[in-house]
């Protein structure tokens, strides 16, 4: 008996995955209903919807950064203090004292980076393709939440190295937000915890970038990629799967 046979019949995997994988459709459908990783697969997909040219696996990649930065971003928290000035003596021991620290935090810095501008260019290629037209306008919506958070996320991690770079980035685009009408320097006070960048500042910055806004994402994730499913699969280049179509939700 095969190593993968032994596995497949285990009583283990068995209790984990409930139906066999003989390919009726029935079984198919069984399969991804039954199993709660798999339940965002659609049974069956058309395997147009697969070729490079329909995704260019934007959203997909962009998936999988958001992966690599909570891992990471989870392993740096194990080493960061939001307090002053402790924040920045984190940082410098991360890059010159704890091994690897220096790779960890370049691996959640640079994945940041790509990760804006991957989801800008996924943007960009569902525009192309038209996939913001119903039925898909909700999706387009949810993907606009998911850029700001996206967008917010990056800012917000901007001041946890509590370096000068960090601090003038917060102080202008925190004036940059008390030009608001109206609501302007209540916005300002409500994001800083006061009337300067210090120490409350740090401490909501820390608490939006750790728990809030990857909470949020993750939520607006798992809808968007729902979605994706309901309003018919994603939209090749051909736009031959009828991106009018009406799906009811
Ligand atoms: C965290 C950010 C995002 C993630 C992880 C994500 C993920 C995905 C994935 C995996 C797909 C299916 C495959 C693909 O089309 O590449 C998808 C489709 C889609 N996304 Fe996103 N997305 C994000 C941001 C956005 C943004 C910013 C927009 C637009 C404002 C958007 C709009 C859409 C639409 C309309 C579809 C359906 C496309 C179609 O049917 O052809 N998404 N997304």
């Amino acid at each position: 008996m095969s190593m993968l046979q032994r596995l497949t019949e285990s009583r283990v995997w068995r209790a984990l995955v409930r139906q066999g994988v003989s390919a009726t459709n029935r079984n198919r459908i069984l399969l991804v209903m039954d199993n709660v990783f798999l339940h965002l697969h659609s049974a069956k997909t058309r395997s147009r919807n697969l070729e490079l040219s329909s995704t260019y696996f934007l959203g997909a990649i962009s998936l999988v950064l958001f992966g690599i930065l909570t891992l990471s971003g989870l392993l740096l928290m194990l080493y960061y203090h939001p307090s002053v000035p402790q924040a920045y003596h984190d940082m410098k021991e991360l890059q010159f004292v704890v091994s690897n620290g220096l790779f960890l935090r370049n691996i959640h810095r640079w994945s940041a980076h790509a990760m804006v501008f991957i989801v800008f260019l996924h943007l960009l290629r569902v525009f192309y393709h038209k996939a913001y037209l119903p039925p898909r306008e909700f999706n387009w919506v949810v993907g606009v939440i998911l850029l700001l958070l996206t967008l917010g996320l990056s800012y917000t991690g901007y001041l946890l190295p509590w370096d000068q770079l960090a601090f003038w980035a917060v102080a202008v685009g925190t004036n940059m937000a008390e030009a608001t009408p109206l609501i302007g320097p209540k916005l300002r006070y409500l994001l800083l915890g006061g009337n300067a960048v210090g120490e409350n500042a740090l401490l909501r910055f820390y608490v939006l970038h750790c728990a809030l806004l990857p909470l949020a994402l993750a939520m607006g994730v798992a809808v968007h990629l729902w979605r994706v499913r309901k309003d018919g699969g994603v939209q090749g280049s051909s736009g031959r799967y009828g991106s009018r179509r009406q799906v009811k939700p």
